[in-house]
């Protein structure tokens, strides 16, 4: 299937055609969920692929060799996108572990009496909106991304594909209606992946020990992945992702769209931001702390319920 320049649109929202057929997303939308199910959820360039990375590697003790043998996309499938339900009926063994950009109100039917482990993945939006733009030049299944400042608006104004990076975070953070939900950042999995994966894998109950955990920092880390080709996407074609122009496993930084946001930029953002999030007491980390800032786990959510004013 390739269909790069085709985009379905699906109860408002714009997605890649190239992997999402109305078929697909209605089936996602419906998806009957096992109380054994790991669902990974996410808005794009939130760090998804470093968390279903660290999931695997928690699952299997920090032994690394299902990383290295089998493709992101095959031990993690996007619940939307049309090859899903293949790969999840291939496989035998539980947990099922499932990706999805779907926001919550597409989702909440579908696993609202479900016991499945939700684990959802944010990052700061400044950040997510940069690492997104320049995934727009490599990947030829999204379309144009414009200028930056056009791109920007679309991202502000939740018309890019896989819509509005708000209503994303908000329907998944402020909702009760999903039981078992662990909120992870992006930012403490880079500040502090020791911590992180030991909450992750006392959430998935699947305790570490010391030494597990420390292989699991070493292979879910940004140099491991980006030399791992079963999740660096090189397995991907040329003419899907083109290499040449960029790669997925970019730069993998807090504080990157300091690079390209202009200061007027920046305002406009935090004005905006202010405004949509005013519902929410959510808080991000904008740029990396210094050494001599204040202990950065203090400056990070440590669980759902603590996020909360
Ligand atoms: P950048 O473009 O800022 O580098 P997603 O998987 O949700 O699409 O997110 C991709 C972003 O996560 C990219 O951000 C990528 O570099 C970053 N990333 C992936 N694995 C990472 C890791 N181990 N450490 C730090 N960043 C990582």
């Amino acid at each position: 299937m390739s269909r790069l320049d085709v985009t379905e649109t699906f109860h408002g929202i714009s997605f890649p055609g190239h992997l999402h057929t109305q078929d697909s997303l209605q089936l996602a939308v419906q998806f009957h969920f096992q109380d054994t199910d790991i669902l990974i959820v996410s808005y794009p360039k939130s760090g998804t692929t470093w968390m279903q990375e660290l999931v695997t590697l928690v699952c299997s003790r920090g032994d690394p060799h299902l990383c290295w043998t089998v493709p992101n996309w095959t031990r993690a499938p996007w619940l939307e996108q049309y090859y899903c339900a293949a790969v999840l009926e291939a496989q035998s063994t539980a947990p099922r572990l499932i990706t999805t950009h779907l926001p919550y109100h597409l989702l909440h039917t579908a696993i609202q009496d479900s016991k499945a482990k939700v684990i959802y993945v944010s990052r700061n939006p400044k950040d997510v909106a940069v690492s997104f733009y320049h995934f727009h030049q490599m990947a030829n299944f999204l379309p144009d991304a414009g200028s930056f400042p056009e791109f920007l608006d679309g991202f502000l104004e939740g018309t890019l594909n896989f819509g509005s990076w708000f209503d994303h975070v908000i329907g998944w953070t402020q909702t009760k209606a999903v039981e078992n939900l662990l909120h992870v950042t992006y930012e403490e999995m880079s500040l502090d992946p020791h911590g992180t994966i030991k909450k992750v894998s006392l959430f998935l109950q699947r305790p570490l020990g010391k030494e597990e955990i420390d292989h699991c920092v070493k292979h879910c880390s940004f140099k491991s992945m980006k030399d791992n080709k079963m999740i660096n996407y090189t397995l991907v074609p040329q003419e899907i992702m083109d290499h040449s122009k960029g790669s997925f496993m970019r730069k993998g930084e807090i504080g990157d769209w300091k690079t390209l946001f202009s200061e007027e930029q920046s305002r406009h953002f935090d004005s905006v931001f202010s405004s949509k999030m005013q519902q929410s007491s959510l808080e991000f980390l904008w740029e990396k702390p210094n050494d001599e800032e204040p202990r950065v786990e203090q400056q990070l959510p440590q669980n759902n319920t603590e996020q909360k004013k």
